[in-house]
């Protein structure tokens, strides 16, 4: 089996940006270590504060994104790293290459009960002619990412990661070294697999209640094959599941709140995970367009997603077309 960087230096990837993925990987381990300990380590329950979402920080959210933090800044390859425990982007050396942006511990209310958790990360280059440090470096669209990833924590620990040339996966083994596992991951186009926190039905767009009833109503209604539902509130888990078996994934706008358009981030959630599951030759959309076109006005700015198998995912636009919107643009 093949080792990450012998496969990335196989595949002509970029020699820095290999490097980079490297470094990366030294603090997705030391994460995966903390993890294992769970409460031997003490890493269980909250801190006294909150993110800039207003969510409280587990002890693990803060520690993993100490880890990344201070295993990327300490890199030459470098210039900053925003996350989503961090109010402002962080900058690290100043003829850095790379920015990073990255949610340290994704599905982090499942840490306390054992269940997966991942660290999702995006690789964006230092835009041509940029000016002095600033968010604004940052604020590029999904398809400008060179690399994307995430590392499962479940059973075992497992790399999804794209450079742009399709999706490969890479367990850790008890070596430490991430291995080949998985190549050229491909998601199924049609399913019958839904993933969504039907808890928000009510707050939902018409258009999602009706796409949802019709997949609810199984043989019998306009879709005309049973569906299976499953919920994990881990989107790594989620999104590795689709990447494996197919499926469709939705965290959906909803009403609840008119200045969360949809409970996801876009910079370090919307648009890694749409990066992999493009190319991995699925789809993610906002519902309406491809999330990896959309425009980022701020780091932690919140979108819709749903992404999967093509055809579902497809099949969902449509009744958004179909059916009058109520959100306010
Ligand atoms: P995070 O733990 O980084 O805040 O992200 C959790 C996200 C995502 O992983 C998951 O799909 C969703 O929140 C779950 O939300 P609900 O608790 O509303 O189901
Ligand atoms: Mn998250
Ligand atoms: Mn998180």
């Amino acid at each position: 089996m093949q080792l990450l960087s012998a496969y990335l230096k196989h595949h002509d990837t970029d020699t820095e940006l290999v490097e980079l993925i490297e470094i990366l990987m030294v603090a997705c381990k030391e994460i995966a270590l903390q993890l294992r300990e769970g409460a031997l380590a003490g890493i269980h329950g909250t801190t006294e504060d909150t993110n800039i979402q207003g969510e409280t920080q587990k002890k693990l959210d803060v520690i993993s994104n100490d880890i990344l933090k201070e295993v990327l800044l300490g890199n030459r390859l470098v210039r900053g790293v925003a996350s989503e425990e961090e109010d402002n982007p962080v900058f690290g050396h100043p003829e850095g290459r790379f920015l990073v942006t990255f949610d340290p511990l994704d599905g982090s209310s499942n840490i306390d009960i054992n269940v997966s958790v991942g660290t999702i990360f995006s690789i964006l280059e230092v835009p041509e002619g940029a000016g002095e440090d600033s968010v604004d470096l940052f604020l590029q669209p999904g398809r400008r990412q060179v690399a994307a990833g995430y590392v499962l924590y479940g059973p075992s620990a497992v790399l999804a990661l794209t450079t742009g040339t399709g999706v490969n996966m890479f367990t850790l083994a008890h070596t430490g070294d991430f291995l080949l596992t998985r190549e050229n991951v491909q998601i199924p186009h049609s399913t019958k697999e839904f993933a969504i926190n039907m808890s928000n039905h009510r707050h939902w767009e018409p258009a999602m209640r009706n796409y949802i009833g019709d997949l609810l109503a199984g043989a019998e209604g306009p879709r005309e094959k049973n569906y299976n539902m499953r919920w994990i509130a881990s989107m790594v888990a989620e999104v590795h599941r689709v990447l494996t078996r197919g499926g469709i994934f939705t965290y959906p706008w909803d009403s609840r709140d008119p200045r969360k358009p949809g409970k996801l981030r876009l910079m370090y959630e919307g648009n890694p995970m749409s990066l992999l599951i493009e190319q991995a030759g699925g789809r993610s959309t906002t519902c309406y367009s491809d999330i990896l076109d959309v425009d980022p006005q701020n780091i932690h700015q919140r979108v819709a997603v749903a992404l999967g198998s093509k055809e579902e995912v497809e099949t969902l636009m449509h009744y958004h077309q179909e059916t009058p919107s109520i959100i306010q643009q």
